[in-house]
């Protein structure tokens, strides 16, 4: 039996020839970066660069590493217009001028885990680009308007986890260092008994997630009338893929100690393409239980968003709370 290739995936499918070549550069570099990563301290991946990005968090030597992997090889493809990063200050335009797309992307999530041997990932998010030029106003689109959305999850198993708007798919890293379909239409379960949050935060947030934790923690005994289980990896990309593969619902919810902060994880690099993924897969991801994220005008490139995503039905139970 011949397994399906991401490539094979990629060829078949009825989008423009541009956005397979950005789609199959993203996936060869995360390949690329799977290495590094499986490589730790074989492979100089551990421990802090020294430097401080724009989000004005300490960075790793593999947040630098991944970054510059994924811009240098996303500006080599003619269909790139232009690219944006967690990890860098201002977009960056392709020096071509042929090129369709842009693309967004949070080249590590989770770095608090490099270090542990624990799981990371890679994010990815593709538009179209209003013009082969692009400023950093082209980049002001809503995640709705997203083509493709992609992540890496640099695990147990090395998966792509991929959606053009036509369902989720994921593929697994082959010890040839090819992308395998191995999970086909992906779906989330419209009901959970698992929730993942930081719950070291409890204190801070508001008082309706406050009392909707409150209530999943009270178990079979509390209005909600089932026991609850829950996980927390670290890393969006871990938790999401939890998620995806067994049902589940991720909170990263403002909170009161920085009270003009909307939340922690970013819009562009993290909410969107989740958000695209999570829809694609039947769940539902929102600021508040309520809000789509992908419906979301952004003002700035490095906004940050409350999230709430996955299973609907307790989606909506955390709206109502
Ligand atoms: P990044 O490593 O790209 O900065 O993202 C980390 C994010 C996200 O992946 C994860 O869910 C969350 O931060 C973890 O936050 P806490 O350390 O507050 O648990
Ligand atoms: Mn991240
Ligand atoms: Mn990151």
């Amino acid at each position: 039996m011949t397994l399906a290739s991401l490539d094979a995936h990629i060829a078949a499918l009825d989008v423009a020839d541009g956005l397979k070549s950005v789609l199959t550069v993203a996936a060869r570099t995360c390949a690329e970066i799977s290495d590094v990563v499986a490589g730790g301290a074989l492979a100089g991946a551990l421990g802090a660069s020294g430097q401080i990005n724009v989000q004005d968090e300490e960075q790793k030597k593999l947040d630098v590493m991944t970054n510059d992997r994924l811009t240098q090889a996303l500006l080599a493809c003619p269909a790139v217009a232009g690219v944006a990063s967690e990890e860098m200050d201002e977009v960056q335009p392709a020096s071509n001028t042929a090129g369709d797309y842009l693309v967004l992307f949070d080249p590590l999530d989770g770095s608090s885990n490099i270090d542990i041997n624990a799981s990371v990932g890679t994010i990815v998010s593709v538009l179209k680009s209003p013009t082969p030029t692009p400023t950093e106003a082209d980049f002001m689109q809503a995640g709705r308007n997203q083509v493709a959305a992609l992540y890496a999850l640099y695990g147990p198993q090395t998966m792509l986890v991929l959606t053009t708007g036509q369902g989720v798919r994921g593929f697994t890293l082959s010890s040839d260092g090819e992308w395998i379909l191995t999970h086909d239409a992906i779906a989330v379960s419209k009901d959970t008994k698992e929730f993942a949050i930081n719950m070291s935060n409890l204190r801070h947030w508001s008082e309706p997630v406050q009392t909707y934790v409150g209530d999943l923690l009270k178990g079979a005994d509390g209005p909600r009338g089932k026991n609850f289980n829950m996980r927390w990896v670290a890393a969006m990309v871990a938790d999401v893929h939890r998620i995806l593969m067994r049902g589940g619902v991720f909170f990263y919810p403002w909170d009161r100690r920085e009270p003009n902060k909307p939340g922690k994880l970013r819009l562009m690099y993290e909410g969107n393409p989740m958000a695209f993924l999570i829809e694609q897969a039947g769940g539902k991801a929102t600021t508040d239980g309520v809000e789509a994220i992908l419906d979301i005008q952004p003002e700035h490139l490095h906004q940050r968003i409350p999230v709430a995503l996955g299973s609907a039905n307790e989606i909506d139970a955390f709206a109502s709370a």
